[in-house]
């Protein structure tokens, strides 16, 4: 039995917007519905959050902090989640895995600078402590058919993985990790970007360009391209798979959400209702299900020792495209891989006045402007 905490419970799971996900909820969800987990405590440092998450989910005022330390300390949880903004991730992790436990299972994305990301996942595989980042969209029916279709040979040898849906940094976190995953979890040798920033856009504290447009290459020569803003629709689906004989095609919403382009036919694969978002089963609101099965993925690797598919190693690959991407539009070249750099580009360059966005619409309106 794995005693399990909570750190970042957030504020309202009934409205997720941009501002607040309470992503603390979908994943004491995930730790409630596993039977081999209790969940123990939980720490925010908003004490309203902490006091209602606690309600919903029974734990003791006394296991209820503010500060996380005091939480592992007090509590020597086996497994925390850690569900805070990217810039404080690393703070956490890193507290975390000095401590006794075991695994952590933090949010993406990893950390909100290309150093940050490196530390965090440097310290906890010296620490012995198992790091996962939450990438819960790899379990839904729509990527694991499409892989396993892959794997079967379906569109012969995979050569360019498309992506039309999102953005580069936030959403990134996903469908470059998801490309990563079709192209079997390997490194990129370079990166070639542009964008597009002239509406302030802050996701979870971090900027967030309003369009991009980024080329890269794996080391075994699949290329990857990603389109997001304006235009985006005209690569027509979430994610393409382009194979010498053929492709695949996952949907971003609506219409069929798999299929199989070949030969000059199409064929419909059947994912059981799910899309790239929830199960459609009743009560799956807010995707739950798919984190359900991520922390299922957490605990089997924990319990035989081998290494998760959302491990921090596996995350760094896509945090160096993101982060390689953005250094590609400040040297205004291709980035050949590893990366040498610590920060964010991207934050860089609205720092220095590079890059100025004028405060969003609803912003001005509301400022009365
Ligand atoms: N996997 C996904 O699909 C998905 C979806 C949305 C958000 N996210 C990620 O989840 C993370 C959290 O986002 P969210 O929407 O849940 O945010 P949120 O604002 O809803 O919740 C974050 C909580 O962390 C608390 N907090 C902040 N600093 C803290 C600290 N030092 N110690 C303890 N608590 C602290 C805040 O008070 C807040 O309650 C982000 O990294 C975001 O990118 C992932």
């Amino acid at each position: 039995m794995y005693d399990v905490a909570i750190v970042g419970t957030g504020p309202d799971p009934s409205n997720p917007t941009l501002d607040g996900f309470a992503m603390g909820y979908r994943h004491a969800e995930a730790y409630r519905n596993h039977d081999d987990c209790r969940l123990v405590a939980c720490a925010d440092i908003v004490p309203e959050n902490g006091a209602a998450f606690a309600d919903e989910f029974e734990i003791a005022a006394e296991y209820v902090f503010e500060d996380y330390r005091e939480l592992l300390a007090a509590v020597e949880p086996d497994v925390v989640s850690v569900a805070v903004p990217p810039a404080i991730h690393e703070e956490i992790v890193v507290g975390c895995a000095r401590s006794v436990v075991d695994a952590i299972h933090c949010e993406k994305p990893l950390a909100h600078t290309w150093a940050s990301a490196q530390r965090t996942v440097q310290t906890c595989w010296r620490a012995d402590v198992q790091l996962t980042f939450n990438r819960q969209r790899r379990f839904g029916r729509p990527f694991v058919d499409a892989k396993q279709l892959l794997e079967d040979g379906a569109i012969g040898d995979l050569e360019r993985i498309e992506i039309g849906w999102g953005d580069f940094y936030d959403t990134g976190a996903h469908t470059v990790d998801l490309a990563g995953m079709f192209a079997g979890d390997r490194s990129a040798k370079w990166v070639i970007a542009q964008l597009d920033y002239r509406e302030e856009d802050r996701r979870f504290g971090s900027h967030q360009e309003n369009q991009m447009w980024a080329q890269w290459r794996y080391d075994d020569g699949v290329h990857a391209v990603l389109s997001t803003g304006a235009g985006k629709e005209l690569v027509g689906a979430a994610i393409l798979l382009r194979g010498t004989d053929g492709e695949i095609r996952i949907a971003v919403d609506d219409g069929p959400m798999l299929e199989v382009r070949s030969g000059g036919s199409t064929e419909r694969i059947d994912v059981g209702g799910e899309t790239m978002h929830r199960t459609g089963n009743e009560g799956d609101r807010f995707g739950s299900e798919f984190h359900d099965r991520a922390v299922e993925h957490v605990l089997d690797c924990l319990e035989e020792g081998t290494e998760p598919e959302l491990s921090g190693r596996i995350g760094l690959n896509t945090a160096e495209i993101l982060f390689g991407g953005y250094e590609s539009v400040r040297r205004r070249g291709r980035v050949d891989l590893p990366l040498e750099i610590d920060d964010n580009p991207l934050e860089a360059m609205v720092a220095s006045g590079d890059l100025s966005p004028e405060p969003a619409a609803d912003e001005i309106g509301e400022g009365g402007a």
